[in-house]
């Protein structure tokens, strides 16, 4: 499993060692989490912030953007040096066009799903996306609890991706441990945020190690 380690659980004072330590890891990405205080009920960091870390990172940048009108900002998000371009569907009144636009500026379109929200409704879109996030947690913080009935909705969106033939990979989002890891994999499962699970561990290189054996 490719792993994205969270920067919102990174340490913001020393930013750029926990960079350097993502680097040398077995990471597969950055997850960079945009958050505005509407959408979400939290405030995370803003472009600044992300064309710092770019700067350093060795590693694709997918920014998640927990924000209202996310397609207003899409020329800073690739300015920003992102590689993938996460939004919410409940944030996106005309979708399909927010997701062109994303990709005309140069970037992967990306489209994420709050618990709630059934798979089915990216039935019509699927084939165009690069990648589908399940968040596995109500999106705003990190270190919350995993929700189980994610496992199911892996599946399910397993299936409509087969049904569909797209070839969007599957990323799932909040409360990704050691142990919950394996199962995500089996699910079906292609990448796994984790933020507490790699900044709060004794040794962060290790468990993004492990973590990228899960299922395997
Ligand atoms: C939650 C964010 C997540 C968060 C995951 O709203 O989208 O990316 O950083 O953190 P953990 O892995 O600690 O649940
Ligand atoms: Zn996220």
């Amino acid at each position: 499993m490719i792993v994205a380690p969270s920067i919102l659980s990174a340490d913001f004072c020393n930013l750029g060692d926990d960079i350097r330590m993502v680097n040398e890891s077995a990471a597969g990405m950055f997850h960079i989490d945009v958050m505005d205080g509407v959408f979400v009920p939290n405030i995370s960091f803003g472009f600044p912030v992300i064309k710092a870390i770019s700067r350093l990172a060795e590693k694709p940048l997918d920014v998640h953007l927990m924000i209202v009108d996310p397609q207003r900002y899409i020329s800073q998000v690739r300015d920003c040096g992102a590689e993938i371009m996460n939004v919410h569907q409940e944030a996106c009144v005309h979708l399909h066009r927010t997701v062109e636009a994303i990709r005309a500026a140069g970037m992967k379109p990306a489209v994420t799903l709050n618990p709630a929200t059934p798979v089915e409704t990216l039935r019509d879109i699927i084939a165009d996306l690069h990648m589908v996030l399940l968040m596995s947690v109500d999106p705003g913080f990190g270190g919350q609890k995993f929700i189980e009935s994610t496992i199911g909705k892996i599946g399910r969106l397993r299936n409509l991706i087969a049904e569909t033939g797209s070839a969007a990979l599957i990323e799932v989002d909040g409360g990704i441990t050691i142990e919950n890891a394996p199962k995500v994999a089996a699910a079906g499962a292609d990448i796994v945020v984790a933020g507490n699970t790699v900044f709060s561990a004794a040794n962060p290189k290790e468990t993004i190690q492990l973590l990228s054996e899960a299922g395997v």
